[in-house]
């Protein structure tokens, strides 16, 4: 298995461009199951998801090729399955359920389990497509749903889910009537989905809000579109810029899509400047100690607690941290700690005392988040660090080694067998 070597201490400099998001893309590529024909994404990273939501797709018959831009087919669509093992390695699967039950009436989609972060159930989509009439019955780890058609209804989530908002946004189009959905989640990437499918012929409004409607339609068309800007990868190179005392330009982003992050940042001591099509930052020192909390879209995310928690493992003080999202989305914490960090875990919360530096060591990956706070950490750190199961971080982050490689940072990936 591939491992990144990584010799802490230099600072960040020159100018990273920021890839497609990899939460947008696969909402799209599942919608494609809603409209047969040719539809066309642009701006669609190169990650490990993605190539495993192309490997469902295509076991269902979908024919697609990634080039300069991702084509899929959805002509020929034979296999209403979404089998366990593409499932289990990527829980963003779940999201052909919706455009399935909306065009065939049924499916098939494997129960996805537990993960690193959390139990991660999805009951809420599934009490939700009841409410439009799926009768779901579990059968052998996998969910089977099917309907005589999908009615309208009032939904009302009892947690915001981002990927259970875009399930049954996905379902609520082709169902007789209107669809009201509640409590939904506001994530950029939702709208990107919203946006898409009104594109095919959808009608969808509040998408952005809390509330979401929809009116169902009798068929919906193929189209085009670009995938936004990934605001977390943007988020975790202007937590590399921060910590290495550095100065990075990054490009291609949406400055609107991280406010909750820059914000905080700014409070830590880091200067940043956006222009119209850039966000400048420069680290100034040392960072002093910011509390953060989890929450949905636009509070901070969750999917950059590590990435802030390794900045502040050298913060000048206390920070408190509180994952308000997942239960357990603190595997990174023993591996900061292997690198010299001082956290407390109680619960929710991480109490991390800063330290004067940390040390480089060889620390394993958890998940995808939780490897790029390793990163992080290794790129401020004292001497080398060696970070194995990087498989995680392939999942999400495009090129990683050559982004950061270009802008100084001492990193390099060695090919191999083992851990
Ligand atoms: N939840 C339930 N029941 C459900 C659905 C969710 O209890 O039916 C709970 C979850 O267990 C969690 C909370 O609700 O405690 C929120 O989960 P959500 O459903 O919003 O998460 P998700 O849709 O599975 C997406 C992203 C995650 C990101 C979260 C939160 C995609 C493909 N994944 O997951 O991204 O952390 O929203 O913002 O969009 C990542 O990219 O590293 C990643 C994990």
């Amino acid at each position: 298995m591939d491992r990144l070597l990584i010799e802490g201490g230099a600072p960040l400099n020159g100018e990273v461009r920021i890839s497609g998001a990899k939460n947008c893309a696969l909402p799209l590529m599942a919608a494609t199951l809603i409209a047969s024909g040719k539809h066309s994404f642009s701006n669609v990273p190169r990650l490990r998801d993605i190539m495993t939501m192309r490997s469902l797709l295509a076991h269902m018959g979908a024919v697609s090729e990634h080039g300069s831009t991702l084509e899929v087919d959805t002509s020929d669509i034979h296999t209403l399955t979404a089998p366990y093992e593409l499932v289990k390695t990527m829980r963003a699967s779940v999201l052909v359920l919706g455009p399935m039950l909306a065009r065939y009436r049924w499916a098939r989609v494997s129960l996805p389990g537990g993960c690193a972060i959390g139990a991660r159930p999805i009951n809420l989509h599934l009490k939700a497509l009841e409410q439009m009439g799926v009768e779901i019955a579990l059968e052998h780890g996998y969910v089977v749903g099917e309907a005589r058609k999908l009615r309208g209804a009032q939904v009302r989530f009892d947690q915001v889910t981002v990927t259970g908002t875009e399930n049954i946004m996905m379902a609520a189009c082709l169902a007789d009537g209107v669809t009201v959905l509640e409590n939904a989640a506001r994530e950029p990437e939702v709208v990107a989905l919203a946006d898409y499918l009104k594109l095919m012929g959808a009608q969808i409004e509040g998408a952005g809000t809390d509330e979401i409607t929809i009116t169902g339609v009798r068929e919906l068309y193929p189209s085009s579109c670009e995938v936004i800007p990934d605001r977390i990868e943007a988020g975790t190179y202007l937590a590399a810029a921060a910590i290495t005392g550095g100065s990075l330009r990054l490009k291609g982003l949406r400055q609107e899509h991280i406010q909750a992050v820059i914000d905080k940042l700014v409070d830590t001591g880091v200067s940043i400047e956006s222009g119209c099509d850039f966000l400048d930052v420069r680290g100034n020192g040392r960072l002093c100690s910011v509390n953060i909390e989890t929450q949905p879209y636009p509070g901070f995310p969750t999917d950059m607690q590590a990435q802030f928690m390794a900045l502040m493992t050298i913060g000048d003080g206390v920070s408190v941290i509180k994952e308000r999202i997942f239960e357990n989305r603190f595997m990174h914490v023993l591996e900061l700690e292997r690198m010299g960090a001082d956290i407390q875990l109680d619960g929710r919360t991480a109490i991390v005392r800063g330290v004067k530096k940390l040390s480089g060591a060889p620390v394993m990956a958890t998940d995808l988040r939780a490897s790029a706070s390793l990163v992080i950490g290794a790129l401020a750190a004292e001497g080398r660090s060696e970070i194995t199961r990087i498989y995680h971080l392939d999942r999400g982050y495009e090129a990683i080694e050559k982004k950061l490689s270009a802008v100084g940072a001492r990193i390099e990936r060695v090919s191999g067998r083992g851990e």
